[in-house]
């Protein structure tokens, strides 16, 4: 982290405040991704992906996201490391993207990546995406307000979906 970044263990009650004032999962997505992208200077995309079928198939579809156009708007679970979190249901660190072959290029500045499944009612219904400009950002704190991040949203589905 740089001098100006909020500690990510600040973010936590901030996180559970915006779940009490969204009133659509669409809205509480937004809020979270422009939360963590405008405090934490290392996250430099940051969006969500939502499991949606495609036929008989599920595919990750691109929701709210904060950060440069990415042209992986629509993701098979058997690509990149957003498939491999979401079908595995693990949060996934990749402290050089370069050298992960899952790795799907958004952008040439991307050095490290995070992804964290989201699960409502203990199923994977979509994930948290982080990109970094930086080598190996994402440590054992972020990861935790990742997660924060990924469980107060599926808690909200969990309360407003049938
Ligand atoms: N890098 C991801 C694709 C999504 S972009 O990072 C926004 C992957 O490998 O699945």
């Amino acid at each position: 982290m740089t001098a100006k970044d909020e500690n990510p263990r600040d973010l936590f009650s901030a996180l559970d405040t915006l779940a009490t004032s969204c009133d659509s999962a669409d809205a509480l997505m937004a809020a979270i991704v422009a939360l963590l992208q405008e405090k934490l200077t290392h996250y430099n995309w940051v969006g969500f992906y939502m499991l949606e079928k495609d036929g008989g198939s599920d595919v990750l579809v691109l929701g709210p996201f904060r950060g440069a156009a990415t042209p992986h708007t629509r993701i098979p679970l058997n690509q990149g490391i957003c498939g491999a979190a979401a079908s595995t249901g693990k949060t996934i660190v990749v402290d050089d993207v370069n050298s992960d072959p899952r790795y799907l290029a958004c952008s040439l500045e991307t050095k490290s990546e995070i992804v964290v499944p989201v699960r409502a009612h203990g199923k994977v219904v979509g994930e948290l995406d982080i990109d970094s400009h930086r080598a190996a950002a994402f440590g054992s704190e972020d990861r935790a307000l990742c997660e924060h991040a990924a469980a107060v949203l599926g808690r909200f589905f969990e309360r407003t979906a049938s």
